[in-house]
This record gives structure tokens, sequence and C-alpha cells, in this order.
């Protein structure tokens, strides 16, 4: 759905529209101020390296607060329309009354992620999502863990760290991430400083760029005390997630591993052996299209439609629309469904033949 702001609304509310209707009449008396929606109001900003922007959010009462590992969503409108991605807070988990703090690393052709590094600003209000997610840390603590991030992945896996010291975790922790070059690090005095605060932390910087590029390599974890004992999480990059599993793999490794992928590995691509026909057909706005074989998402976009969407990689559900009638095909994994109103995830399914959607 495509929400445009009227022109004396749009200075005040920077990214909150809703489509509540109590709240829609609220925001213009004050965005923060809401009956429903959940949204947050950037209290801090600062930028820790040329990439990223890091906000501190003060949410609205609605938050019902995180666990270390998860990720929100967030919502900024850009010229008149709402966009929303997944962040994954860095600070330790909180409860309703906590401030968050999102690190947004701007990728160079990145349109949510250099907006928000480029005009971030106290006062600003987004929308948010309540905290989800699986990447979370054992309920039973594990004796040992080992962190492994690269780049943007840092967030959810500092989170972990925080939490586990703030709880007084007596296990050994190593904290292995890579980046670019000591200057592209977004907590590099952060980490130092825990590192220096708690002989159990062992951080190892490794820098991807420059004369000597030091990328994942398995000595890098070869020579971790007590590391069979130790749980994996891993967070990054897919080139070095792919590499962590390897590593496991060959080395007949048992310990649970934990990790999540920011983005998809390769793009989402047509199946060249799924016939490509029929037609699809948008039944609450409705419109229709020929079915090209991508996404439904993808289809609906091309058709002038905005549904919500967040991660376009099947992971938040903020996608999910009923399909009225026909037959999907799950891109991720080939599994096709012919059920008739039933939600589907329009950025993992493709049509099969002609569908109806209520979008
Ligand atoms: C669960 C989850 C948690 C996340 N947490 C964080 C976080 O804490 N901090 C953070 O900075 N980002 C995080 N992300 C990534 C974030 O949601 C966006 O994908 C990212 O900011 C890019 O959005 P964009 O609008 O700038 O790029 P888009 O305009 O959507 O994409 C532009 C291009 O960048 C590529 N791209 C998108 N994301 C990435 C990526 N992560 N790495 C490399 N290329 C990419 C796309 O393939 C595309 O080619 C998270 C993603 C998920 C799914
Ligand atoms: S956009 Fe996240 S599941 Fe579809």
């Amino acid at each position: 759905m495509s929400i445009r702001i009227p022109d004396v609304v749009g200075s005040i509310v920077e990214a909150a529209l809703s489509p509540h209707p109590v709240d829609r009449y609220l925001e213009l008396i004050d965005p923060m101020l809401t009956w429903r929606d959940l949204r947050a109001k950037v209290v801090d900003v600062h930028r820790p390296t040329d990439r990223t922007v890091r906000l501190t959010l003060r949410p609205t009462r609605q938050w019902q607060g995180h666990s270390a590992g998860q990720y929100v969503q967030l919502s900024t409108v850009i010229n008149g329309v709402r966009h929303t991605r997944c962040f994954s807070p860095a600070n330790a988990a909180t409860s309703a009354d906590g401030d968050l703090e999102l690190t947004i690393t701007a990728h160079d052709d990145g349109f949510v992620s250099r907006h928000l590094r480029d005009t971030a600003r106290p006062g600003m209000v987004l929308g948010l999502g309540q905290a989800a997610g699986e990447f979370t840390l054992p309920d039973t603590r594990p004796r040992a863990a080992v962190f492994i991030s690269g780049g943007s992945g840092v967030t959810p896996v500092l989170s972990m760290m925080r939490t586990l010291v703030a709880e007084g975790y007596p296990g050994a922790i190593t904290f292995v991430h890579y980046a670019r070059d000591p200057e592209d690090v977004a907590y590099r005095t952060e980490l130092a400083a825990l590192a220096d605060r708690y002989p159990t932390i062992d951080l190892r910087l490794h820098y991807t760029r420059g004369d000597t590029p030091d990328h994942f390599a398995p000595a890098h974890l070869a020579d971790i005390p007590g590391f069979d004992d130790a749980e994996l999480f891993v967070c990054g990059p897919p080139a070095l997630m792919r590499a962590v599993e390897q590593y496991y793999d060959e080395h007949d490794l048992h310990q649970p591993f934990h990790s999540e992928a920011f983005t998809l590995a390769a793009p989402i691509a047509i199946d060249p052996d799924a016939p490509i026909d029929g037609e699809l057909v948008f039944s609450r706005s409705g419109r229709s299209a020929a079915n090209d074989g991508r996404t439904i998402l993808d289809q609906a976009e091309s058709a002038g439609l905005r549904p919500e969407s967040g991660c376009r990689m099947g992971i938040c559900f903020s996608c999910t629309a009923i399909k009225k009638s026909g037959c999907t095909r799950n891109v991720l994994t080939g599994e096709t469904d012919t059920e008739s109103d039933t939600q589907i995830q329009l950025c993992i399914n493709a049509p099969v033949g002609d569908v109806e959607i209520e979008v």
C-alpha cells in the first residue's frame, strides 16, 4: 500500500504514517502520541565511521523490549513513500522501557541505509516493529561463546555479548570480527573497552582490505581454548557465512551453530524450468498483470502497487497477504502450494499460472 503524506504533515512526521485511523489524527498533534502504532523518536545520532550511522531510539509505550540478537523493522518515509528495513539492536537485551541502539551501514547502492546515514537527526520519528527473530542466546547459557561477525553483522552478536557481560557471565567469550580496515569498525572503541575490562573476552579483529587481506581462515578459530564446548554465533556477509559453515562441516564440529544472514547469498532468480504463464490478479486494488515468473512482490511493485515489505528474503513476514486462489511456488524451497484463502509471503513466492492475491 502506498501512503502519500499531505504536505502540511510531511514536515512533522518523518516516518510514522500508519494505517490506523486514530493514529492518523493523533500524529497531527504529536507523532509520538499513538493509540496503537509502535514508533520511536531518534534521541541521539552518532556517525562512528564514514559508512555508518548509530541511532538511539526511544520507543512509544507499545514497545515490549528485545532479546539479544533479535531484529526490529524500521520504517521511514522517503519522497512520500514508506520504506521498511530490518535492523538488529546492538545494545544489551532491553525491557519495555529501554532505549534501542541501531547501527546502520550504508551500502553503496542502498536506498534506505544511505538515506538514514545522510539524513538521520535527533527528533526524527520512525516507524518501529516489535522485536522478532530466532537468532538469540539460548536460555541455558553456553559454557563458552564464540561470536563471529563481518561488517554490519556485528550488531546482533554485540547485543549478545553485552547481554552476557551485563549478566556477569563467567564463561569465555571469543569475539572474532571482520571489517575492511580499522577505520571501518563501527564498534572499535566499545569492543576494545570491553576486552580491556573483562579478561574473559578475547577480541580478534581481522581486516579484509589493504596490503595483506585477512579473510576468514581456520587458524582464526583453531587456537581458541575450550573451543569444543563453545556455541558459535555467526552473522555477516554471505562469503563469511559460507566459509564458517564449511569449516564447521569439514571439521565435523557438533556444538550448536547459530547464524543469521542480513541478505540472500544470491538474488532470487526466475526458475528456468517453471512454465511462465497465467494472470496475476491483485483483487483489492483491482489491478492485474501477465505473470512474468518473478516473485509476487516484484510483480506487484512493477504494477505500481506498494505492498508492505521488509527483508525481501522470507524472514520478517511483513509482506504476508492472502492468496485467494491459484498455485504458487516458494522460490527458496521450490515447494508449490495450491491452497486457497491462505497467507503467503509475497517476497518469496512466484505464481504458477493464474493467481489471485489480496493486494
Ligand atoms: C534480520 C536482519 C537484521 C539486519 N540488521 C541490520 C543491522 O543491524 N545493521 C545494518 O546495517 N543492516 C542490517 N540489516 C540489513 C538491512 O535490513 C538492509 O538490508 C540494508 O540496510 C540495505 O538496505 P537498503 O535499503 O539500503 O538497500 P536496498 O536498496 O534494499 O538494496 C540495495 C543493494 O544492496 C544490497 N544489499 C542489501 N542488504 C545488503 C547487505 N546486508 N549486505 C550487502 N548488500 C546488501 C542489495 O542486494 C541491493 O543490491 C539486517 C537485515 C536483516 C534481514
Ligand atoms: S519482506 Fe520480509 S518476509 Fe517478505
